[in-house]
């Protein structure tokens, strides 16, 4: 639904919405809301419910329906009374959470506590319903950056959070009827499915939603409740590579050999107990947690894992939190490796695995992997070298619309990766040196169920996403998974393999 249409009954409500976004007004109210402790996280209020008594959780439930606004209200086609509600309970479960102080059974004095400071605060902010902007802004946030991320969800997807609010069981039909409404929205509907995706008006949205979240300081808060450090969210957010969410296991599944490639990674780079090592690019945790990174280096030493992509970092997070917790010798750092929030010589080492082809200054990140790092510590990173995917669609027919479009449309684009001996020459400019150089190939095989998305999400088509139109895009996306169909079906998995040339490099600080 286009807000811009003219007599549609949902137009003044559309300009209140995106008018609010760019307000600083809005900026304040929610900078007060933090610092009366009047707080809204999806993480925490899921996570309180098994929380509370019962007599806790009624009263709670009393509250909202005391709270909620039953007569006609300023936004009337933006604030349902159901949505209302789910913000309301959500905004005074996560309170309760936050003053409980994790401290166990949240007790109905407790929630009576939370419930008296959120009235007050309300009552002496515009009523309940700024409360429910708040809700608003902060969970479309969050749904769209996720739409920004996987360009698009099923509907199912979206509602239940799977893919981008796994911690929660939350309904988000609320959210989604909110989208449509603001006409940021938009539904595509595939043979089988509808898919939820974000039109330019919600990226725009989007933008202004993450500035508010930083200026307002709601970001830091949000991201220090999950235990990760927060750092130039915003344009890292917007420039990610695209994820899928069984990340790990289509990793391992397509490129088996990466599993031992990573931990030869690991020797190469030498790090060793007792070290203080930075990851960069750590994505998953995949190295860290999975590959015995921290295995080698805790308890006496510390590491600390960065990545630009909050959605890589909530994996890593869940991980984490299944192995037990917290580990305090570990911290999750959300960072561009350009930009790395550190001090000079910090660590002893800093080491990333296949990140670097996706920075967008790869000189920089190595010059500040170099400056945080003492004398005498290593600097190492493998990288994926240049691949010409044009050779790879004689090999693979299906990826043949794809090509044409680039070609007709953009004919000197390149595809991700670097050069053989670039990354060295990096090393060098930084001013590494005893640099050392080692090649290595990993075949990636081609596979029916998981192979389209994951590669045309990841590698070298992650540019792609950028120069083709969003409708374009998921048609031809349609169209691959089709025609993919038939070349599994008609092919072995040795014409299904081809090899991707790598190289770990590796450098001292002088
Ligand atoms: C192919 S994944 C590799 C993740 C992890 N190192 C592994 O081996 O599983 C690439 C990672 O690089 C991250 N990345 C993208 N741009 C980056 C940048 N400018 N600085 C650091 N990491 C970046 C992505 O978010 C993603 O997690």
């Amino acid at each position: 639904m286009a807000c811009s249409a003219l007599g549609n009954p949902f137009l003044k409500a559309c300009e209140v919405w995106h008018d609010l976004l760019g307000s600083p007004a809005t900026a304040d109210f929610m900078r007060r809301s933090l610092d009366a402790g009047v707080v809204m996280d999806t993480w925490l209020s899921s996570h309180c419910q098994g929380s509370l008594t019962p007599e806790a959780r009624r009263f709670l439930l009393d509250t909202v329906e005391g709270l909620v606004l039953h007569e006609p209200t300023p936004f009337p086609f933006l604030f349902t009374s159901g949505f209302q509600k789910v913000a309301l309970h959500r905004i005074l479960l996560s309170t309760v959470l936050r003053n409980s102080e994790n401290k166990g059974e949240i007790s109905l004095a407790e929630a009576q506590t939370t419930a008296s400071e959120v009235r007050a605060f309300a009552a002496a902010n515009g009523g309940p319903l700024q409360l429910v902007l708040l809700y608003a802004i902060l969970v479309s946030q969050e749904n769209y950056q996720a739409l920004a991320q996987h360009r698009h969800l099923t509907r199912r997807d979206f509602i239940l959070g799977t893919r981008h609010r796994p911690w929660s069981d939350s309904f988000g039909g609320e959210e989604l009827e909110f989208g449509l409404k603001v006409g940021e929205l938009e539904i595509f509907a595939a043979v089988n499915d509808q898919h939820i995706y974000l039109n330019r008006r919600g990226l725009d949205s989007l933008q202004r939603m993450e500035a508010l979240l930083a200026a307002s300081g709601w970001k830091n808060w949000q991201v220090e409740q999950q235990n990760i450090s927060y750092i130039e969210h915003v344009d890292a957010q917007l420039t990610d590579t695209q994820a899928p969410v069984d990340y790990d296991v289509s990793y391992h599944r397509i490129a088996t050999a990466v599993a031992a490639e990573t931990t030869r990674f690991l020797d190469f780079s030498g790090v060793g107990p007792g070290m203080q090592v930075l990851e960069v690019g750590c994505g998953t945790g995949r190295m860290t947690l999975d590959l015995g990174l921290a295995d080698r280096v805790l308890p006496e030493g510390r590491v600390v894992a960065s990545d630009p992509s909050l959605w890589m970092l909530r994996k890593f997070h869940d991980k984490l939190r299944k192995w037990g917790g917290r580990l305090p010798q570990l911290t999750l750092s959300l960072a561009r490796a350009e930009n790395l929030p550190f001090g000079d010589a910090a660590f002893d080492t800093a080491v990333g695995f296949t990140f670097l082809p996706y920075a967008a200054d790869p000189a920089r990140a190595v010059r500040e992997m170099t400056r945080v790092t003492r004398p005498g510590g290593a600097v190492a990173t493998a990288v994926f070298l240049k691949w010409d995917a044009r050779a790879l669609a004689a090999f693979h027919p299906w990826l043949q619309p794809l090509l044409e479009i680039i070609r007709t449309h953009h004919p000197s684009f390149e595809f991700a990766g670097l050069d053989a001996g670039e990354t060295a020459d990096l090393f060098r400019a930084a001013g590494l040196v005893d640099v050392v150089t080692a090649p290595f190939s990993i075949p990636w095989v081609v596979d029916a169920s998981r192979l389209t998305r994951f590669t045309m999400e990841m590698t070298a088509f992650s540019k792609v996403h950028d120069l083709l139109p969003s409708v374009e895009w998921r048609f031809l996306l349609k169209k691959l998974e089709e025609d993919a169909k038939t070349f599994f079906s008609t092919t072995s998995r040795e014409e299904r393999t081809f090899t991707v040339d790598y190289e770990r490099v590796r450098g001292m600080v002088p």
